[in-house]
């Protein structure tokens, strides 16, 4: 198992498994799914695991309406974040969506920098584009967000809103807002909430990540007090 390819471990139980070991270290990646579909817990349970197990400060950057909501959900699943942010170890952020792109990306230099931060997750994505009204001006903003994760050498995971059942465009031909992400993302992960093709009541499949051989099919996934946890078996090539 593993490559040549320096990984960064999500630590969410079966994930790892089916991509080679976990995130290209430095990239972006898309998480794309329904409402109550799994991802704003696995962010959380990304950054407690970078924190806790990999020695790799976290920073959750949220653009929902209530963040003690999101810290009292993370300790239902035993993830005490108030703890870290004392400890240096992982941060909380609120932006408005009337933040400005300058003051977001300005913000989050200053605290990947201060605290040594080397995971960072955007919950949701969809929310920074709603007070932008140009589609050519949400392009620019993901275009720069991404960016400048790149260049500060984050891996970054971006949680994205869908209602389609697979990932494809909506049934009018339009892409939504944010979907330019999923083309200019690393790696693009795709959570049923409702399973898939008979596979468990939940299911993700992995559409792509790039310098990976991961596994292409879908495979089952649960959530329980515990967490997150993928029930697909390793890279079968
Ligand atoms: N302790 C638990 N045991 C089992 N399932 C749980 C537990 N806690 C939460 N869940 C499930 O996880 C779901 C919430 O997942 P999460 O908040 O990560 O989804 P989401 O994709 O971020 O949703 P949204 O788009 O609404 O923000 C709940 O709807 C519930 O079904
Ligand atoms: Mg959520």
């Amino acid at each position: 198992m593993g490559d040549e390819t320096e990984r960064c471990k999500t630590g969410i139980v079966g994930f790892d498994d089916i991509c080679r070991g976990g995130f290209v270290k430095g990239s972006n990646n898309v998480i794309v799914g329904g409402p109550g579909s799994g991802k704003t817990t696995f962010l959380l349970q990304f950054l407690w695991a970078g924190a806790t197990k990999y020695n790799e400060n976290g920073l959750y950057c949220s653009f929902e309406p209530d963040i003690v909501e999101v810290l009292s959900d993370a300790r239902g699943f035993g993830w005490d974040f108030s703890r870290l942010a004392q400890e240096g170890r992982g941060q909380f952020l609120k932006f408005s969506p009337h933040t400005s792109v300058n003051e977001l990306k300005a913000e989050l230099t200053r605290l990947i920098s201060k605290y040594n931060i080397q995971r960072i997750c955007f919950d949701p994505v969809s929310v920074l584009a709603l007070s932008l009204s140009e589609e050519g001006k949400v392009r620019e903003v993901i275009y720069d967000l991404v960016s400048l994760m790149k260049r500060l050498n984050v891996t970054s995971v971006l949680a994205d809103e869908s209602f389609e059942s697979e990932h494809s465009p909506n049934l009018s031909g339009d892409w939504s807002k944010t979907d330019i992400l999923r083309f200019l993302a690393d790696s693009v992960t795709t959570f049923y909430e409702g399973g898939i093709q008979g596979v468990s009541d939940r299911a993700l499949r992995i559409n792509k990540m790039r310098r990976t051989n991961h596994v292409r099919k879908a495979v089952g996934m649960k959530i329980s007090g515990k967490g997150l946890e993928v029930l697909g078996g390793a890279v079968g090539g």
